[in-house]
């Protein structure tokens, strides 16, 4: 997972990843934001892993049964994005490769890191057109949930949007304005972060559909973010700046775009208006 969420701001509100899980357990270790001991490789710097059997298996278990889920539900630009990538159930792909058919499509690169980031080099990363990704994959008893980074969120839940080019160049003024933000301007960022590229929703001609990588990505989010049980709430960055979220727990509201230019265009007014571009 690559999220801007925990921050040292001594100023800013506490983020959503700070707050204690709301069933009293502890924080995981391998959620805890780490700093980049120097630039990580991008592109064809990235040495391909040896993975083996069981990191094969789990791949294809997870990228099988998601997509199956996924019929019906995820966006067309998330599903083009996924054939765009190559990415298939076959094997685990490779950073590499993922990082120049990326390039191609929408002018973004891929670097590997190991875990979470500490949100000065995720935003850096972000401002220079680069995805940070993991390459290593949750365990097989984690196939279920993990709250810990890993690639199946990373390249199946992330990487087919940033191949839509509307939703590429707001990530790119994302990672600018993230740069700039500080005190509430770092929370209203974090939100939009958390309904757009993680629990985003878009309205296509043939019904409502999933882009959120959060969403994606997770077996039990899928089923439950088009259904009844979810308040869809047209998106206005007014509206998502005041609303608060819960990381723990599955999402009681959600909201929806018309398009992605029209993500790109209201961010872009409202990051100019708060002078972070
Ligand atoms: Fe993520």
């Amino acid at each position: 997972m690559t999220n801007p969420d925990a921050t040292t701001d001594a100023d800013a509100p506490l983020s959503a990843y700070e707050k204690a899980p709301t069933d009293g357990s502890a924080v995981d270790p391998r959620c805890v934001p780490q700093e980049l001991d120097g630039p990580p490789p991008i592109g064809d710097e990235i040495v391909p892993p040896d993975y083996d059997e069981e990191s094969q298996e789990n791949w294809r278990f997870l990228f099988q049964r998601q997509m199956a889920l996924l019929q019906g539900r995820a966006g067309e630009a998330y599903l083009e994005g996924v054939s765009t990538l190559g990415m298939t159930p076959d094997r685990l792909p490779y950073l590499k490769d993922l990082s120049r058919n990326m390039e191609e499509a929408a002018g973004w690169k891929i670097a590997r890191i190991p875990g979470l980031l500490h949100e000065r080099d995720f935003f850096g990363l972000l401002n220079d057109r680069v995805f940070p990704s993991t390459d290593y994959i949750r365990r097989k008893d984690e196939l279920d949930y993990t709250p810990a980074p890993d690639c199946f969120h990373d390249m199946f839940g992330h990487m087919p949007m940033l191949t839509e080019p509307a939703f590429a160049d707001f990530y790119h003024l994302f990672g600018q304005s993230a740069l700039n933000a500080e005190g509430v301007d770092r929370q209203s960022l974090e939100r939009l972060h958390w309904f757009t590229v993680e629990f985003g929703l878009i309205q296509q001609e043939e019904g409502m559909r999933i882009f959120g990588a959060g969403i994606l990505s997770s077996k039990n989010e899928v089923q439950h973010a088009l259904s009844d049980k979810v308040e869809k709430v047209p998106f206005s960055v007014e509206r998502v700046i005041n609303q608060e979220y819960e990381v723990w727990d599955l999402q009681p509201l959600l909201f929806v775009l018309d398009s992605f230019e029209q993500l790109e265009n209201e961010f872009g007014e409202w990051a100019r208006s708060r002078g972070l571009l």
